[in-house]
């Protein structure tokens, strides 16, 4: 099984990333969390540069290959050979991302970066999707009220309505795969609430499984 977690930085996802991997481990599961981009030695480096934003602006092309390049080493190094030993993946984003801000934020061509994904994921994708929906303003709100801001958190709010109009169209593409989660209640509601669609999606594999 694996699972991703989409949204915007300060709509909780990390925060409900870890509460879901807690829950799933006293399950019996092994679980292995990662994020992205990161998540191995080449993509922690790749990751600095990413976020930073040191030597000035980062053309959109190169921007994409380098998280696509992280992307690569991580389903290679760790994602496929825990989904091979029978484990579940946690993936803190992972391609949607890249659709999402890569493309629907910076605009660049849909169909190129569906190929371009296949190739970096080998054409792995998620089992289960969660988008932690909230809207560009009180998630920009939310991250002024956090501190730490990265490279592409501050771009700017036009840029993040743009991605968020980019996940609800993936969702609607593929509604079998996504679920959208309300990210506007408290931490503990939402984390119920991500209980309740990962058990459903668990029991209706196990009846496709029969
Ligand atoms: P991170 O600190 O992990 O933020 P968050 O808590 O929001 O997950 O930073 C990752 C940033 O990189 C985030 O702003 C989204 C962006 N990103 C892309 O633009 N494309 C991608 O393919 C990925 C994985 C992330």
């Amino acid at each position: 099984m694996f699972i991703t977690l989409e949204g915007p930085d300060g709509s909780g996802k990390t925060t409900q990333f870890r509460r879901l991997a807690v829950w799933l481990g006293a399950q019996g599961l092994e679980v292995l969390m990662v994020r992205e981009p990161g998540g191995t030695v080449l993509g922690e480096s790749v990751r600095e540069l990413l976020l930073q934003g040191r030597g000035g602006a980062m053309d959109a092309r190169a921007e994409l290959l380098l998280f696509c390049a992280s992307r690569a080493q991580l389903v290679s190094e760790r994602i496929l050979p825990h989904l091979e030993a029978g484990g579940v993946v946690l993936c803190d984003r992972f391609a949607d991302s890249t659709l999402a801000y890569q493309g629907y934020g910076r605009g660049l061509d849909l169909d190129l970066l569906r190929v371009m994904l296949n190739f970096a994921t080998c054409d792995r994708w998620p089992d289960l999707t969660l988008y932690f929906d909230l809207e560009a303003e009180v998630a920009l709100a939310r991250r002024t009220a956090g501190g730490e801001v990265n490279r592409l958190d501050a771009e700017s709010l036009d840029f993040h309505r743009r991605v968020r109009i980019g996940y609800l169209e993936l969702v609607a593409r593929d509604p079998r795969r996504w679920v959208v989660i309300d990210a506007r209640p408290p931490a503990d509601e939402v984390e119920r609430k991500v209980r309740g669609v990962v058990a459903a999606h668990f029991e209706q594999q196990r009846v496709f499984d029969k």
